[in-house]
């Protein structure tokens, strides 16, 4: 008997997504009935808006919701992401320069699907969320790394992509707020980033998914804004996910030049077709009201924009006890050991320490959850250092949402 014939090499060189799997893993723990909060995956801690939950129920009962829509999605729910990439992103595009995608994922890998050829190389600031890499080598691409470190706050700067572009370099991935550091570019910062793709003819595919989850004042430029040129060689990517509590919705987009998402919609439409019609008439419902035009986030909650890989909290109380310790942790290949803590994480995890006031319940009286501890070396000497200006400060989000979720249970 022959041997059977290889699987695919391609894909046997594609890592899983360890978002996922560790979610999976802690989802796992969770139905054993495990004390476990996960923040693999980045998912907000709080539910879908009910009128989004009511509009899908209203689609369920409605037999038009049982057929196929159009593969990039309903006129309807295009036009309203049209409206709103105008709105957060100034840039004015046609329904037909959208298509709506199973989540923000199955749009970063059609972007790269639709602008990369075979041997292109892809500058990819690092760190990055690990899906990039991966769906940059399912397109023939070669991901091309160019660190930032805590020293630059995260952020690449126009010398550090001039000296990694070589004449294979066809693409930028831009992400701004960052998954996983936070980190947001300044409008100046945005700006020459796009002058010097425009210049090189570089394609940017610009990953907007946490635009709308920033905080103390600080506004994330859509490159497209900063530079409106840049436009016919950009493609957005965007989604409900984080914004609107909606992970498990997946009702995603990308916005690009009609060329692009001419060639992209070809291969969706072989690919998965059209986004669950119930999910796409709920965002529809959603996009449609005023009061809902920026986020669903609940005041005081603020949903961790960097999870998936810097700053995932554990909490290793056992069952009844109080914590024993919380650890922040970045896995091996994110880069440090620890990840880098800006003095306002240190502060945050100071104050987490302490015991605290709760509302309602009687002054002075401790948090349920939260005793004073000896606060390690590292957290001390971030203390001493400036507050960064213009930062999502991820690790203290992180722990903010570790307390909300610490004084509910
Ligand atoms: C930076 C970034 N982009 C895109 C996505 C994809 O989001 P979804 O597919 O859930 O819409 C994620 C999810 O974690 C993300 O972190």
């Amino acid at each position: 008997m022959t041997e059977r014939a290889p699987l695919s090499r391609k894909l046997s060189a594609i890592a899983e997504s360890a978002t996922l799997k560790v979610d999976a893993k802690a989802k796992a723990l969770k139905a054993e009935g495990k004390p476990v909060i996960s923040y693999a995956a980045g998912e907000p801690d709080f539910a879908t808006p009910q009128f989004i939950v009511d509009a899908a129920a209203e689609a369920l009962a409605d037999p038009a919701s049982y057929r196929y829509t159009p593969a990039p999605g309903l006129p309807a729910l295009r036009e309203a992401i049209a409206a709103k990439t105008l709105r957060d992103s100034g840039l004015e595009v046609s329904p037909a320069q959208v298509i709506v995608t199973n989540g923000g994922k199955q749009s970063v890998y059609q972007a790269f699907q639709a602008v990369v050829n075979p041997g292109d190389e892809v500058l990819l600031p690092a760190p990055y969320w690990t899906t990039y890499p991966e769906a940059i080598r399912l397109a023939d691409g070669t991901p091309v790394e160019v660190f930032a470190g805590a020293d630059q706050e995260y952020k690449v700067t126009v010398e550090q992509l001039e000296a990694a572009r070589t004449e294979r370099t066809t693409v930028l991935v831009f992400v701004s707020p960052s998954n996983p550091t936070g980190s947001v570019y300044t409008a100046e910062e945005t700006k020459a980033i796009g002058e010097w793709a425009l210049e090189h003819g570089i394609w940017i595919v610009s990953d907007e998914i946490y635009q709308n989850l920033t905080y103390e004042g600080v506004k994330a430029t859509s490159i497209v804004e900063a530079v409106p040129d840049v436009a016919n060689q950009t493609i957005l990517v965007n989604g409900v996910a984080k914004t609107y509590a909606m992970t498990g919705w997946r009702v995603g987009w990308m916005v690009g030049p009609a060329d692009a998402i001419k060639v992209a919609g070809n291969l969706q439409s072989h690919l998965t077709s059209n986004v669950n019609n119930v999910a796409q008439k709920a965002d529809d419902r959603r996009a449609q009201r005023p009061a809902d035009r920026g986020r669903a986030v609940p005041r005081g909650v603020r949903p961790p924009p960097s999870a998936d890989r810097v700053g995932a909290v554990e909490d290793r109380r056992p069952r009844g006890a109080e914590p024993a310790r919380r650890v922040l942790r970045v896995p091996r290949r994110a880069g440090p050991a620890r990840p880098h803590l800006g003095r306002r994480d240190a502060d945050h995890i100071a104050r987490a320490r302490r015991p605290h006031p709760r509302p309602g319940r009687g002054r002075g009286r401790p948090r349920r959850g939260l005793r004073p501890v000896r606060l390690p070396p590292h957290v001390v000497r971030a203390r001493r250092r400036p507050a960064p200006r213009g930062r999502a400060a991820p690790a203290a989000a992180v722990l903010r949402l570790t307390r909300l979720v610490a004084s509910t249970r």
